[in-house]
């Protein structure tokens, strides 16, 4: 089956890993990489699929409604998938209107334009679908009312034998009412409801999925496992904020993108799907699972970088803890995370160790210049 694939904040983390497995996997289906490259777009990362027939990178932004009206003209894409957004919540508190710009404005005009030119097709909605990446921070937080962790009450296959804590009783389910905190969570939320209204106002296929905190390669070095990686690497200090305490559920970056394809084929019209992998972590402890990887594969002696812990003021409105539950994805589309958290980390690390190169021109800021130096040679 042939089908042409509109994946917007492609250059991004999750985007561009969804683009290599979608590429890799289907090797019939267009895809068009829509992205305006932000500070966290990075076309280095795509540049061993940019020469490939059946894909096309297009520098344009999603608030930008003209030219997203354009690319549907040029191209008539069955499906967008919407990873195009403002993602550090750092970032949203210091600068909230970027967020609610990009993530709401650039969600509603991209859902105008898919709702204008799918509407006037001879099919119309046949066929079409716009799928919408969102978070499970929309959630809200929820209590740590098990401090020490206890034993998960859900399993998956590949759930470590070592770690398999929760730290609370309660979970986000799919019904979870929205109840967003960070200005972040908050224009991610917003952007949900919109996509669901064009759904049930219009009639669009949209769908919605919510996951939890994604790790693995090609994710820029602001957010916490890349930032410490690196920082250990340069012995600088490593930032916990607060007591470290928070907790997190971390998925490997490839088992969102399998998920994310699975429900694009197999998933229903209008649903949401959470995505997660029942690993639940506290920040202190998994910041000690990436010193000592880091470490035992640098060939420092245990314990080496144990030193650059630093404790800084804790983030505002910083969320106690996320904890998902993805067993309805499990049980309607069998879907399950394919590696154990300790063997994604370890993959993760190595990566990062392996292509020092796509760090350091993050860090530099050469990556600023890779679109023009890459169009002007062409
Ligand atoms: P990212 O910050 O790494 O990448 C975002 C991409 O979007 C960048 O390439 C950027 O250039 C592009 N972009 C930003 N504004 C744009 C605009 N106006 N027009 C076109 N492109 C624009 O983000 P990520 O971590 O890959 O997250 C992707 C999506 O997944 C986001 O919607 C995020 O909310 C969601 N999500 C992320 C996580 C996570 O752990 N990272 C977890 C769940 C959901
Ligand atoms: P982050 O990677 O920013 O993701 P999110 O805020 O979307 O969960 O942060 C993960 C957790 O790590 C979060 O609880 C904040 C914490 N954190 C630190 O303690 N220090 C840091 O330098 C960063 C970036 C995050």
């Amino acid at each position: 089956m042939n089908m042409t694939i509109i994946v917007t904040g492609g250059a991004g983390f999750i985007g561009s890993n969804f683009i290599f497995h979608m590429l890799d996997k289907y090797p019939d289906y267009r895809i068009i990489c829509l992205d305006c490259l932000t500070y966290a777009g990075n076309l280095s990362t795509l540049e061993p699929v940019m020469d490939r027939p059946n894909f096309r990178f297009v520098k344009e932004s999603i608030t930008d409604r003209e030219a997203v009206y354009k690319l549907f003209e040029e191209e008539h894409p069955d499906m967008v998938v919407n990873f195009a957004a403002e993602s550090h919540v750092d970032r949203s508190i210091k600068d909230p209107f970027t967020f609610a710009k990009t993530n709401v404005m650039g969600t509603l005009s991209l859902l105008q334009a898919a709702k204008v030119h799918w509407e006037s097709l001879p099919e119309k909605y046949e066929g079409k679908r716009f799928y919408h990446i969102s978070t499970d921070e929309v959630y809200g937080a929820l209590e740590l009312t098990n401090p020490e962790g206890i034993e998960s009450p859900f399993t998956t296959t590949a759930s470590s034998k070592e770690h398999h804590h929760a730290y609370g009783s309660e979970f986000f389910l799919e019904t979870t009412k929205y109840n967003p905190h960070s200005p972040y969570s908050a224009s991610k939320a917003s952007s949900d409801h919109f996509v669901r209204a064009y759904h049930d106002t219009y009639g669009m296929p949209t769908i919605v999925t919510n996951c939890s905190n994604n790790y693995g390669p090609y994710q820029f070095p602001e957010k916490l496992i890349p930032l410490f990686i690196n920082n250990i690497r340069h012995r600088k200090p490593l930032p916990v904020y607060g007591k470290g305490e928070n907790v997190r559920d971390w998925l490997y970056v490839v088992d969102h993108a399998r998920a994310i394809d699975l429900i694009f084929h197999k998933g229903n019209v209008a649903e949401t799907y959470n995505i997660g992998g029942f690993n639940e972590w506290k920040n202190i402890d998994i910041i000690k699972v990436v010193i000592r990887t880091v470490d035992r594969l640098l060939g420092n002696p245990e314990g080496h970088s144990d030193e650059l812990i630093t404790y800084v003021t804790d983030r505002a409105g910083h969320d106690l803890r996320y904890a998902i539950d993805s067993r309805k994805l499990q049980k309607e589309l069998g879907w399950e995370p394919s590696l154990q958290f300790e063997e994604g980390i370890e993959k993760t690390v190595r990566w990062y160790l392996d292509n020092q190169a796509w760090m350091d021109n993050i860090t530099s800021g050469e990556y600023e210049r890779y679109y023009d130096d890459m169009y002007k040679n062409r």
